[in-house]
């Protein structure tokens, strides 16, 4: 079916392919990064719950008497076995949402795929909450909350990416590093919190607290419009303008929305004649599609994206946060291993907002590349001063002040860098899904590095101790030469634009680019200054050439 909407007026101003926006739709965007609170807390209040006397008694049956005596506190554990079921069933669960993410936010929309996700990771948290000694059912809960948590973490990037003005998406997306970093702290401070109760309280406060999130989360996006760049997708342009006015604060008839509205068909027009979607089977296969040779080719951007993740978890952070508390432990010279972890995730939700500006000022490609050489200069000075004189308290010292300067680099530079790139450089056509792909990445590898690090750094394994950060310095490196040859500069332009961007220029040459011409003239839709729109559904295929 064709859709026919009569004339929308087109630009062939590169400049005001965007509508100007008001104060209320940029915080109609920005409430959307909430959805970041989910992911850190996630991640970090499991470690803590682990950790809770009372839990361990109850998952193992051993007696306290355990921890009054030092040769027999090391036993009052959960069996490993156990402990990695419970922490990696998780993100088994996010990696398959974020994957299937990708496909319910083109079938019933972004913003429905958020609130769907909030209420399935309503229901599995409900299940960690009722949960006692057995692994009954704190196991299917954490599964269930886990595709909860990655229909959500997919989506809200493709959602804010689609929203957000050009102008601020990189700071506005930023946002949502900014909660996964509130997320992290809070998990370890309600953690800490409850540690010493006595009964089922101790992990149901911090496990059922996130219902708290879900709940805000769902409720504030149901006030929110959808994306306009779905509609779109779907052919439905009249229900696309009325959102687009909505985000940004116009008015519908608007000829500034026109314009948005007509270079955001154009584009799709544009994509739906290089790649032209078919059966359910095909449109995946789109991801993959087109030479590895050519770096705009679908298969380019989706490497790109996965392994854009995969690379923002080499920098080796969680290291700091899932396993800081035991390695500080292990440095011996420190008195409170815990509030030097705290330390670090004040650290880190502290630097963050610095990216809202850089991330604007600088760009996208400068961030990530002087980022990666901040942290690898910071993770070799750790390991040779741990190597060379780690039982000093004075090293030990200067070795905790270059982790926070570390942490200050990542939170910075690739921590929102990462979801803020994943959201821009995927066409339309293949968006959610490349989104959703390179946050199951993300989620992949943030578990394998979760289950190998014991290996490396644990007393009866490898035992690394500072020299772990070799490794993570070493990655860092890799982190520098990928950020310097395939990071695009995406600062500033449309969605629509970085596509054009893409075709037309390599990573090291990119910051130059500039629009000359808009979609909708380059397609030759504007007649007059008007654009006569007829947007093929995705569910048709058209012949290439044969637009409008
Ligand atoms: C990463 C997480 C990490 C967090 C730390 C995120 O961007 O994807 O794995 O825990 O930053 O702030």
């Amino acid at each position: 079916m064709s859709l026919s909407q009569g004339a929308i007026r087109a630009t062939t101003d590169v400049e005001r392919i965007e509508a100007p926006v008001t104060f209320k739709a940029y915080m109609m965007c920005a409430f959307a990064a909430f959805g970041g609170i989910f992911f850190g807390y996630d991640s970090g209040y499991i470690n803590g719950v682990l950790g809770i006397p009372y839990y361990i008694h109850l998952q193992t049956g051993l007696p306290y008497s355990l921890l009054d005596d030092e040769a027999t506190k090391d036993q009052f554990a959960i069996p490993s076995w156990k402990k990695s079921l419970i922490v990696s069933i998780l993100s088994l669960g996010t990696f398959l949402g974020a994957i299937i993410a990708g496909d319910l936010a083109d079938f019933i929309g972004r913003r429905t795929t958020v609130i769907f996700g909030c209420l399935v990771f309503l229901v599995g948290v409900v299940l960690q909450t009722a949960s006692n000694s057995g692994l009954g059912l704190i196991i299917p809960g954490r599964l269930i909350a886990g595709f909860g948590v990655g229909f959500v973490s997919a989506t809200i990037i493709l959602y804010m990416s689609e929203i957000a003005p050009r102008k601020i998406r990189g700071a506005l997306v930023s946002g949502y590093q900014f909660c996964i970093t509130i997320g992290l702290l809070l998990a370890s401070c309600v953690a800490y919190g409850t540690q010493d109760f006595t009964d089922t309280s101790s992990y149901r406060v911090p496990i059922a607290l996130q219902m708290l999130w879900a709940i805000i989360l769902a409720i504030g996006l149901f006030f929110l419009p959808e994306s306009p760049r779905y509609f779109v997708k779907k052919g439905n342009l009249e229900r696309a303008r009325g959102v687009l006015a909505r985000v940004r604060g116009q008015a519908v008839d608007s000829e500034l929305i026109e314009q948005e509205l007509a270079e955001i068909v154009a584009n799709h027009e544009y994509e739906m004649q290089v790649i032209p979607q078919g059966s359910y089977f095909s449109s995946w296969a789109n991801c993959f599609k087109g030479s590895l040779w050519r770096p705009n080719s679908n298969l380019r951007r989706t490497i790109l994206g996965t392994s854009l993740q995969m690379m923002q978890q080499w920098t080796g952070i969680n290291f700091i946060f899932y396993f800081g508390t035991t390695f500080f432990q292990q440095l011996g010279t420190i008195d409170n291993p815990f509030l030097i972890s705290l330390i670090t995730t004040l650290v880190n939700v502290l630097s963050t907002p610095l990216s809202f500006w850089a991330i604007e000022r600088f760009g996208r490609r400068p961030l990530l590349i002087w980022g990666a050489l901040g942290m690898l200069i910071c993770e070799f000075i750790v390991a040779i001063a741990g190597t060379v004189d780690g039982d000093n308290p004075h090293t030990v010292k200067a070795m905790i002040s270059f982790i926070c300067i570390y942490i200050f680099f990542f939170a910075t530079t690739w921590g929102p860098g990462a979801w803020v790139i994943i959201g821009e450089i995927f066409p339309l056509q293949i968006r959610s899904r490349g989104v959703g792909l390179s946050t199951a990445s993300n989620w992949l590898w943030n578990c394998i590095i979760a289950v190998i690090t014991p290996y490396m750094v644990d007393k009866q394994y490898g035992d690394l101790k500072a020299k772990v950060f070799f490794i993570w310095g070493g990655l860092c490196i890799l982190c520098f030469f990928y950020a310097y040859f395939l990071i695009y500069e995406t600062k500033g332009l449309s969605l629509e634009q970085v596509d054009k961007m893409m075709e037309e220029t390599t990573p090291l040459t990119s910051a130059h680019w500039k629009a000359t011409t808009t979609f909708a003239a380059e397609m030759g839709l504007t007649d007059k200054g008007t654009l006569r729109a007829e947007v093929p559904q995705e569910s048709e295929k058209k012949e290439p050439g044969s637009v409008v």
